[in-house]
């Protein structure tokens, strides 16, 4: 049976289906939530969380009746343990000799643009479809792992990953790589930073986001010795200070609770 709708509801439907791409400006608080328990992550109050991916559809919605916005994880240049790890494993792009990310977890051949941009893609159409205002892709950096892939290679893959997440409407967060992260800060939307006060003007690089408008959340971890006391908050307000960012601390890298969001500047907790 054939079945016509009045052309003015499809061209309403379509236009309310088209949302304009987040673009997070600095100053918003944050909460990062990857290993976060439900009841953990429903706790959360910040403007801005992020979850991994697999939580979106349950969550996302959740977030938005609140009036927080929601930043979905996944992981681009390493194997995981996801509903489409198979494809991935046929794809035949899994690094099976040499080191891996330290999480147990394989490099892929993040050069093999034909056969990974697909299963990426797959995942922002997830996110997508999931209301996800922006995707946070991990693992760009393998150069810093294996000395078989260059630091070119890395900027090249991160590079079309941002184009990818735009092509599908979705905004998209820098993750880490500090050694490229200025030449790809035209790319991104915004950047999530881990552990930059571990060396000194790490931090300092992503300065060229807030420059630009765009927000760059930080989180060190309590597990790696950070805290909001003493000679380590001094390191972290000398590193992170005065520069626009967001600054959270989160108890441990596993990420299972809230995060303690504080002035960078000043090291004063922000409830
Ligand atoms: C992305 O947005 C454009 C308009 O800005 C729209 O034409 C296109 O259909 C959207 N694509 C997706 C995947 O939603
Ligand atoms: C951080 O503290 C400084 C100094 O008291 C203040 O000027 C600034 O507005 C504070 N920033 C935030 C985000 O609260």
């Amino acid at each position: 049976m054939k079945f016509f709708l009045p052309i003015t509801i499809i061209t309403s439907t379509l236009l309310a289906n088209v949302k304009a791409r987040w673009h997070p400006a600095p100053g918003l608080t944050w909460d990062y939530l990857l290993g976060a328990s439900n009841s953990v992550i429903e706790k959360s109050n910040q403007q801005v969380v992020t979850i991994d991916l697999e939580k979106a559809q349950t969550y996302v919605p959740y977030f938005h009746s609140r009036g927080q916005k929601v930043i979905c994880y996944f992981s681009g240049g390493t194997t995981e343990y996801r509903s489409d790890r198979t494809a991935y494993e046929k794809a035949n792009i899994v690094l099976k000799s040499g080191s891996g990310d330290g999480w147990g977890n394989q490099w892929l051949d993040i050069r093999n643009k034909a056969k990974l941009q697909p299963l990426i893609r797959n995942r922002m159409k997830r996110a997508y479809s999931y209301g996800c205002d922006a995707v946070e892709v991990d693992c760009l950096g393998i150069y810093n792992y294996r000395s078989d892939y260059t630091e070119e290679d890395s900027y090249v893959f991160a590079k079309w990953v941002a184009q990818t997440a735009h092509e599908e409407n979705l905004s998209i967060g820098l993750k880490n790589v500090a050694g490229i992260a200025k030449r790809l800060e035209p790319y991104f939307d915004f950047a999530i930073v881990e552990s930059c006060a571990a060396s000194p003007n790490v931090c300092n690089i992503y300065k060229v986001f807030s420059d630009n408008n765009k927000a760059v959340f930080m989180v060190h971890y309590g597990n790696l010795g950070y805290k909001l006391s003493g000679s380590s908050l001094n390191t972290l307000i000398k590193e992170q200070g005065g520069r626009g960012f967001t600054c959270i601390l989160n108890e441990h890298q596993y990420l299972q609770k809230n995060g303690i969001n504080y002035n960078c500047s000043t090291g004063a907790v922000i409830s």
